[in-house]
């Protein structure tokens, strides 16, 4: 199928929108991307049609939202190509998901003295859940450096790992630099030592094909939000042979077997995870959303996202005074950068007020920025209903900004 971009905007009413009188630029799709209508209506129809507290009733509506809930666990399956639908968990989000493995996986696996590894481009969710554990087990949290450039320095991850390292966590696609990382390439070199690795793919599931087989990583993260659908929805992908030997996170209904005063036993995988009434709604959506993407294609959007940063970025090297934050070879459609002396701030500032939606500062990435002794950047980040006419009106107003300086 070919890329037809203003046949897919026409699914985003929300570019409709003016700011400040001025036409919608939204350039922040790596905070929360925009929805389409498909996902929507989606919502829409459950609570107008068919509400119903799914795996609870024996009624004809909460039959209903239990089989389109379920559905969608097949859909997340499929999508990143797991054949065990039990080894697809719901939660919130990214975060809420790597504080799950953090909290189950610490208790089960992670004893005093022992070792997580994290890389030096975490976002703060894949950071501090890893410091609570520790801190929690008295264990030690390990950093794996990375260039001025903004790649990991892979070189030095055999001699971080050690016979004390319980577990890698990190990023596909850094949130702030926009590098992709050969995870691949990492696991392999975790697994050799028996280190099972996490990876967080809340920048790349919408970016690139995620295959967990071909991966072979043992835990996967990500949110809904960021690939188009509903907030407040997320999924964790496990093993099962690390899931069926992990304790709950959250305890409630649903995640039980039998429950009595003297104590209880607990569901089988996903269920064992799954405490209280599901976001069902948001989880719903989510599959109108894996819908959606799955009929454009996901090697159609990175085709046509590497296209827009490819444009952005030649264009963006002819501003004075500019410098890119994140020189990666292998790229995301996120631009990271700073222009002369302008704070990211006041840059940010300017620009909203021009009707770009764009994000400044650290972008939850702090020791990254330190790493980096900036005070943070401007980070633009595409999605497939970008254009390049909205591009070019950017560097015009970033030009403009530069001359109020
Ligand atoms: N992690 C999100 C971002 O990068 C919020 O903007």
């Amino acid at each position: 199928m070919s890329f037809d971009v203003q046949k897919v905007r026409a699914d985003f009413p929300i570019l409709d929108q003016k700011v400040y009188g001025k036409s919608y630029i939204y350039f922040d799709s790596a905070a929360t991307a925009l929805r389409p209508v498909q996902v929507l209506s989606a919502v829409e129809k459950i609570y107008k049609e068919f509400n119903g507290n799914p795996h609870r009733g024996a009624h004809y509506m909460s039959n209903q939202t239990t089989v389109a809930y379920e559905a969608v666990r097949d859909k997340v399956a499929s999508l990143i190509n797991t054949p065990k639908r039990e080894e697809i968990i719901f939660t919130k989000g990214t975060t809420e998901s790597i504080n799950l493995v953090a909290y189950s996986f610490g208790e089960a696996f992670v004893n005093e003295g022992d070792e997580i590894i994290v890389s030096e481009m975490e976002h703060h969710a894949n950071i501090v859940p890893w410091q609570m554990l520790a801190q929690r087990k008295k264990a030690i949290l390990k950093v794996l450096p990375i260039t001025d450039k903004g790649e990991l320095i892979i070189d030095e991850l055999d001699s971080l790992i050690s016979k004390k390292t319980k577990l890698l966590a990190i990023n596909l696609v850094s949130n702030v630099l926009g590098t992709v990382n050969p995870v691949k390439e990492i696991i392999e070199i975790a697994h050799k030592s028996n280190v099972p690795v996490l990876i967080d793919a809340a920048q790349g599931i919408q970016h690139t094909i995620v295959d967990v087989q071909d991966l072979d990583c043992d835990f996967l993260v990500f949110s809904g939000h960021k690939l188009y659908g509903p907030t407040g929805v997320g999924c964790l992908y496990g093993k099962e042979k690390w899931l069926n030997d992990m304790p709950p996170f959250l305890g409630g209904g649903e995640m039980i077997e039998q429950v009595s005063f003297s104590g209880t036993t607990f569901n089988e995988l996903p269920y064992k995870f799954e405490a209280g009434t599901p976001n069902f709604t948001e989880v719903i959506g989510l599959g109108a959303a894996i819908d959606y993407v799955n009929e454009i294609g996901l090697e159609n959007i990175a085709n046509y996202e590497h296209e827009l940063l490819v444009y952005a970025t030649e264009k963006m090297k002819t501003i004075e005074g500019i410098r890119f934050i994140g020189e990666a070879k292998n790229k995301a459609s996120v631009i990271s950068f700073l222009v002369g002396n302008i704070h990211p701030y006041d840059m940010g500032m300017f620009l909203d007020k021009m009707g770009f939606a764009v994000r400044t500062g650290h972008h939850c990435a702090q020791p990254l920025i330190d790493r980096l002794k900036i005070p943070g950047t401007v980070r633009l980040s595409f999605a497939f209903y970008n254009t390049k006419e909205e591009i070019d009106l950017f560097i015009e107003a970033i030009k403009k900004v530069i001359t109020m300086f």
